[in-house]
């Protein structure tokens, strides 16, 4: 529980690498993240040189971090895989995995959006060559935190309902 609150988005690295063994631990929880129906539509697209690292922040422009942090991670879902009109939920669900197991190993990271900017995938898409059924979802950011601000504190008793909506 405490890694779930104590993650937040890092947007402020500093250039010490990701230890290879843990690299591995964040991909493994990534994809032991739920699937629809168990297709494991989910894959991964681990992204350390600088020249594509430069390619993708000219078309994320809220993805401009990726300037200072040693990797990136394309979490990608292959359209001919998902179950029905499951794979946004499912690549989703990999992406949180992979914040949480960053936090959890002491790095920072970040979510940032993919699916469903048209001009932003496609950009992507084109950029990393995949092919036509690969589709990006979101690129997570990850390196150590060069941000010592707290985590938001989000709890609100408003937003939680018991049994019927009143
Ligand atoms: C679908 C989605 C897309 C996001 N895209 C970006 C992004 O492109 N760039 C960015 O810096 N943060 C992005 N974020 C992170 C949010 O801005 C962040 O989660 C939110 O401000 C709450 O802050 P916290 O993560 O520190 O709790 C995205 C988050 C989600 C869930």
């Amino acid at each position: 529980m405490d890694i779930i609150l104590e993650r937040k988005s890092i947007r402020r690295y500093t250039s010490e690498d990701v230890r290879k063994e843990d690299l591995e631990y964040i991909l493994r929880a990534g994809l032991a993240a739920p699937t629809a129906r168990n297709s494991r539509c989910v894959s991964f697209l681990v992204i350390k040189d600088k020249d594509t690292h430069k390619k993708l922040a000219a078309v994320h422009q809220a993805a401009q971090m990726i300037l200072q942090a040693p990797l990136a991670i394309l979490v990608v879902g292959d359209k001919n895989l998902a179950y029905q009109e499951y794979l946004p939920q499912d690549c989703a669900a990999a992406t949180e995995n992979l914040l949480l197991a960053a936090t959890s190993k002491g790095y920072g990271s970040v979510w940032c959006g993919v699916y469903s900017n048209k001009e932003r995938s496609e950009a992507i898409e084109k950029l990393l060559k995949l092919p036509e059924n690969i589709k990006a979802f979101s690129l997570v950011v990850v390196g150590k935190s060069d941000d010592n601000n707290p985590p938001k504190d989000k709890w609100d008793p408003e937003k939680i309902k018991y049994e019927v909506w009143e």
